[in-house]
């Protein structure tokens, strides 16, 4: 699945992440998915990660979201731009975010 970021700073990224194990997650900016995969494999079952694009793709939507299912993982798609009320409002249902990191991707340790 392609991924569009630099490969050294996404590992370090990716170290992170498997260090805090978020249960709650927020990604914005999906594209073809390729760091969602990433969240998804590094990810324990039971967490819930909150996918946010504006762009019209559905292809990865559907399948990353039956390979999430498979692996236990809650995973929601959110089409929209991250700054609209809207948006805020949906990504706001699904619980509170207390760190922020960088490349777009916000991890909700609650
Ligand atoms: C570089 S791509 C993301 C790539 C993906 N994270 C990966 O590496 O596999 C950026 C995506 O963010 C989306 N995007 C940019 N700003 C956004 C915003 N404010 N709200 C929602 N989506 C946004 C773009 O439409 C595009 O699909």
């Amino acid at each position: 699945m392609t991924m569009l970021q630099n490969p050294e700073e996404f590992s370090q990224l990716l170290e992170l992440y498997k260090q805090a194990k978020p249960k709650k997650v927020l990604e914005i900016g999906v594209k073809f998915g390729g760091t969602l995969r990433q969240w998804i494999d590094n990810s324990e079952p039971g967490t819930t990660i909150v996918a946010v694009d504006d762009c019209r793709q559905v292809d990865y939507r559907l399948t990353n979201q039956s390979y999430a299912e498979l692996k236990e993982i809650n995973l929601i798609f959110i089409k929209g731009d991250s700054h609209s009320e809207s948006v805020i409002n949906l990504v706001n249902h699904h619980g509170p975010m207390i760190l922020y990191s960088l490349m777009a991707i916000i991890l909700m340790k609650v």
